[in-house]
């Protein structure tokens, strides 16, 4: 266990800053260019537009009314999410503020360890007005998705990746996160895992908050095969991998 535990830990710090420059000795120090804010998407792919954030008349419940209601929910009813709300959703988890530092980094509605923001946002598809059930991305320098071609029957390939957990083959969205954790090893090396799973957490609790403002409800996934939801996606496992899994769906 002791092995395990030392990832909680800060000692790292200490061994990745350079006394002399107080400086860390990582890769933004060393002046190697930064890595992508955002995962390419094919030049020719139509994307599909998301409903500003400007203009989103949803989520209109007291604050402390949300806090108050949120726990985790696995039942789900029939009724689809409107675009409206899953733009809500997709932006109050990930929307991005402002790119800063010379397109070096973003400021987004989550905070994040040196603002790396180094995670990508994956949607399994079941039930949303006028979009196709299917895999998606979230382009959220662009507020838009993208379509990701798939093979046979997604929502049983999602439920068999998550343990057999059927609550999330029934839900409306799943919301599937990895993570490329170079774009915060490169300015935080070995230190960054901590943050990155600390970073996490922030995601999923937006994503809890926002679901209850619009009467729908969130349960965070935890308990899913590496090996089988990484295929699933079609990421390398190495470079990109899963990271974090919530299924939401209305309630009422
Ligand atoms: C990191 C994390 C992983 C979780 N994984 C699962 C899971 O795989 N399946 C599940 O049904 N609930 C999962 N949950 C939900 C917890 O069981 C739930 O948050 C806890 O029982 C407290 O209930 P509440 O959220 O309603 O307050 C997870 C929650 C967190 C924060």
């Amino acid at each position: 266990m002791e092995e395990y535990r030392k990832f909680l830990k800060n000692y790292v710090w200490e061994h990745i800053i350079d006394k002399k420059t107080d400086t860390l000795k990582t890769d933004q120090y060393r002046n190697v260019p930064h890595p992508p804010l955002q995962k390419e998407y094919p030049k020719e792919a139509k994307l599909i537009d998301l409903v500003a954030s400007e203009k989103f008349a949803v989520a209109k419940m007291p604050f402390i009314e949300v806090i108050r209601k949120r726990k985790s929910r696995r039942k789900y009813s029939k009724k689809a999410l409107t675009l409206e709300e899953l733009s809500f959703l997709l932006w109050a988890t990930q929307g991005v503020h402002r790119i800063i530092g010379n397109g070096m980094a973003t400021q987004r509605v989550v905070p994040s360890g040196g603002a790396r923001h180094p995670f990508e946002t994956y949607l399994v598809i079941n039930r949303v007005k006028g979009i196709e059930p299917g895999l998606y991305r979230y382009l959220a320098l662009e507020h838009k998705l993208y379509r990701i071609p798939t093979k046979g029957n997604l929502a049983r390939q999602l439920v068999t990746a998550c343990m057999e957990q059927k609550f999330v083959g029934s839900s409306a969205v799943t919301f599937v996160w990895t993570v490329i954790p170079y774009r915060a090893e490169w300015r935080y090396g070995k230190v960054s895992h901590k943050m990155i799973a600390i970073d996490a957490g922030h995601l999923c609790q937006n994503l809890y908050l926002a679901c209850e403002a619009i009467n729908a409800g969130a349960c965070a996934v935890g308990a899913y095969s590496q090996r089988k939801m990484d295929k699933l996606l079609g990421v390398d496992g190495k470079e990109e991998f899963t990271i974090y899994v919530a299924s939401i769906g209305k309630t009422e």
